[in-house]
């Protein structure tokens, strides 16, 4: 009876403290961890070669299981988008993107996004024809979105979160208050309860690749998982009598396995050398420094050291993937230029008209353009830079036809 009154008693002071503290900043960046070794170049290149954390044995093997199309007795659908993880991802190479863009759409109600009933994610293919989504009346918030490239993405997961937050915590002091990028916290699904700051998607709404293997098992191909055990609906309404095979489709997370191990094992996207050392390539990159590019674009980081354990605990840094040097061009953070697609995912209202900076390596692969694949080229793109990139758009509008050309050039180069 006693302790009941004094715990109440303590509840009370507490709520009564919480009242008058100060909110602390939600995300704020720490010191990195101490280095023993002193870092290298990532290893990098489109030749379907292993960066060394798999066994070239294990990463051709692997690579066949994210290519590996599954059928209906395989758990695929009802409700889906593609049969393959390399349906989406393969170009130039597999892991790399592809021109196909998915559907996402949801209802905007003044103050809040409001998913689209079944979620916003509008899956193109159904096994049953009665099972079709499609976008419904009043949900009038629409956007394509291009499928990513996860080559080199192991060395993304190994940043550590500080190493973005601090890069956020600058952006204001380089463009006088202009560009404020917004890390967001998300669940990491693999180890529940913890969270990291979300890296992939263009909402930056995951932080691990396995809980990204699960998302995308799931939503781009309907197999569930223990990890994600729960089946699609079809535009809210239950697909029970279109499932033939009973969840979860895997009883074990094991092809997840398959495809994180594949992911982390691939090499970095690589320059194009040949273009690299051109005098006018170098001019663009000088420019594309000079006109704030990289201020969002960030050219270098480098990854958490070797031994170092992410991902809430499940996931030890390896040698292949630690105290590593890459390269590229983006910050994996949130930024409103203008181009925002309406849509909330795990970041909160205020990142309703936010897109995660492109990391524009491996650029050259690619001739659809910003999350919708809507530029056709990258002048279009850039003019679509407003928003937080204005005073930058305004600094390349100013370039003369020889400076623009180069700048061109060095953005083909990478
Ligand atoms: C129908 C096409 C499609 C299929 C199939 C597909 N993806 Fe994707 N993938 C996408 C799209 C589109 C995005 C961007 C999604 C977004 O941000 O909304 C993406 C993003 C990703 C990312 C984030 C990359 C980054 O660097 O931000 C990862 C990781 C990923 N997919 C893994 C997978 C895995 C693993 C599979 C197979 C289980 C898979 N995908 C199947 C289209 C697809
Ligand atoms: C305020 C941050 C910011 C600045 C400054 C900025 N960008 Fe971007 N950039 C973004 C974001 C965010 C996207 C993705 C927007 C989208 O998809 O809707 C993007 C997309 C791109 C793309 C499309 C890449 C792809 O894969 O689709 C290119 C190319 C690009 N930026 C080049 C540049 C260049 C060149 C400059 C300087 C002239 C620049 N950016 C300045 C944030 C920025």
């Amino acid at each position: 009876m006693r302790t009941v009154k004094r715990t109440l008693l303590i509840a009370f002071l507490c709520a009564f403290a919480a009242l008058f503290a100060t909110p602390k900043p939600a995300l704020q960046a720490q010191s990195t961890p101490h280095r023993q070794t002193s870092p290298t170049e990532a290893a990098a290149g489109f030749d379907n070669q292993t960066n060394g954390f798999l066994e070239q044995a294990e990463y051709d093997e692997a690579r066949k299981g994210f290519l590996t199309a599954e059928d209906i007795a395989d758990g695929i659908g009802p409700v889906y988008n593609a049969n393959s993880c390399g349906e989406c991802h393969g170009n130039p190479i597999i892991g790399g993107s592809s021109q196909v863009a998915v559907l996402r759409a949801g209802h905007f109600d003044g103050e809040n996004f409001i998913e689209h009933p079944g979620g916003s994610l509008i899956h193109s293919r159904a096994i049953d024809a009665r099972a079709q989504e499609r976008i419904l009346p009043g949900n009038e918030v629409r956007s394509f979105r291009m499928s990513l490239s996860i080559l080199g993405d192991g060395f993304i997961e190994a940043i550590d979160d500080n190493t973005l937050l601090k890069i956020a915590k600058d952006q204001p002091s380089q463009s006088e208050g202009r560009i404020h990028g917004q890390a967001i916290l998300v669940p990491i699904e693999e180890a529940p309860g913890e969270t990291r700051v979300g890296r992939f998607g263009w909402k930056c709404q995951q932080a691990s690749l396995f809980s990204f293997s699960g998302d995308a098992y799931l939503n781009e191909m309907g197999i569930t998982t223990p990890l994600f055990p729960t089946e699609n609906t079809s535009n809210g309404r239950p697909i029970r009598d279109f499932d033939p095979v009973p969840d979860p489709d895997e009883g074990d997370n094991d092809d997840l396995e398959i495809f994180t191990k594949f992911m982390r094992s691939t090499k970095a996207p690589s320059r194009d050398m040949e273009m690299a050392g051109r005098p006018e390539v170098r001019n663009g990159e000088r420019l594309f420094g000079e006109l704030g590019c990289a201020i969002c674009h960030v050219p270098t980081m480098t990854t958490l050291p070797t031994g170092f354990t992410i991902n809430g605990g499940t996931f030890v840094i390896p040698e292949a993937l630690g105290d590593k040097i890459i390269h590229p061009f983006g910050d994996f953070l949130l930024h409103d230029i203008g181009s925002g697609d309406g849509i909330v995912q795990n970041g909160g209202p205020a990142t309703r008209n936010k897109i995660r900076t492109a990391p524009l390596w491996g650029l050259r692969t690619r001739n659809q353009y910003m999350h919708d694949g809507a530029s056709l080229s990258l002048d279009e793109a850039l003019r679509r830079h407003r928003g937080e990139a204005q005073f930058v758009t305004d600094r390349f509008n100013q370039l003369d036809r020889r400076q623009r050309q180069d700048l061109f050039a060095f953005l083909n180069s990478l």
